[in-house]
């Protein structure tokens, strides 16, 4: 029996800055004409959840709204990015609570038939917040009793971009150190698949037996001039996930028809003036040479 997972991510949703809602709609159409068994939203599900209440809020309801089964983990614009990264919006114990009070907790366990799939807060991970170290004991407990299963695991930041000793990418993957202390906790299993999002960015890719899916965003695509890819697609769309229960499993991309490749650089109220922050990214690079 296959287990059929709509893996989305970065939907980026707000009632108060709606530019991506219309994305969100298209792709929920799409989804309830084909039922999958599980939608699974890898975070970045809100346009500014970290700071504004309201758009967790708006971006649970419209989960809500699509009537099909849902589970969400956070990403760093829901409650903060990793506080090893330099950000204007570090997570937090009051940005976190937001996302608790809304969506509920922020890690989770499902078995399906053959796996395991096992949710996690990216961001948590590495920070000061006593709970960094409960989600870890959560990891422990989840490979440990893992009998047979696969495991999948899902988190907004993707594991690593070339091998699992990258180095710091700046906020763009899960940082070294704190990779190296979900690698400990997880202690011989090795996921048979890491689903995330972030770059919204498509990619997928092999290390040995793990194989890591770069889920592209619902919302929108970046310019290779702001952002190059990382041997991607800058493209917009989501993975259809078929999970069977020997433990093999199929990956499929998927673009609805009337889904907009927007680029966020025609929305600057987003989160900005694109151009205007790569010059300012620039000069500081020029002017550290
Ligand atoms: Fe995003
Ligand atoms: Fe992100």
């Amino acid at each position: 029996m296959s287990f059929v997972i709509a893996h989305i991510t970065d939907t980026h949703l707000s009632h108060g800055k709606p530019f991506f809602l219309d994305n969100f709609a298209v792709v929920t159409a799409q989804m309830r004409a084909f039922q999958p068994d599980l939608v699974i939203n890898t975070g970045d599900i809100s346009l500014n959840g970290a700071d504004d209440l309201a758009d967790l809020r708006d971006a649970k309801a419209l989960h809500d709204d699509m009537g099909l089964p849902w589970r969400a983990i956070p990403g760093n614009h829901d409650v903060g990015d990793n506080q090893e990264t330099a950000s204007r919006q570090p997570t937090n114990a009051e940005r976190r609570a937001r996302w608790l009070e809304v969506f509920g907790q922020d890690w989770w366990v499902q078995d399906v038939p053959g796996w395991r799939l096992l949710g996690i807060n990216s961001l948590l991970l590495g920070s000061d917040l006593p709970e960094a170290s409960e989600q870890l004991a959560l990891v422990s407990a989840a490979v440990s009793s893992l009998e047979t299963r696969q495991l999948a695991l899902f988190l907004h930041k993707p594991l690593f971009h070339g091998t699992l000793d990258d180095a710091d990418f700046g906020g763009h993957a899960v940082n070294p150190a704190p990779r190296e202390q979900l690698l400990a906790h997880l202690g011989a299993v090795t996921p048979r698949l890491v689903c995330c999002g972030h770059l919204h960015e498509y990619r997928e890719q092999a290390l040995g037996t793990l194989h890591q899916v770069w889920a592209p965003a619902i919302s929108f695509t970046l310019s290779d001039w702001f952002l190059p890819t990382h041997g991607g697609e800058h493209i917009v769309g989501y993975i259809k996930l078929t999970l069977e229960a020997d433990g093999s499993f199929e990956t499929e991309l998927v673009q609805p028809e009337g889904l907009v490749a927007h680029d966020l650089a025609d929305f600057p109220e987003a989160y900005g003036d694109l151009r205007a922050i790569k010059a300012r990214m620039d000069a500081q690079k020029d002017a550290a040479e």
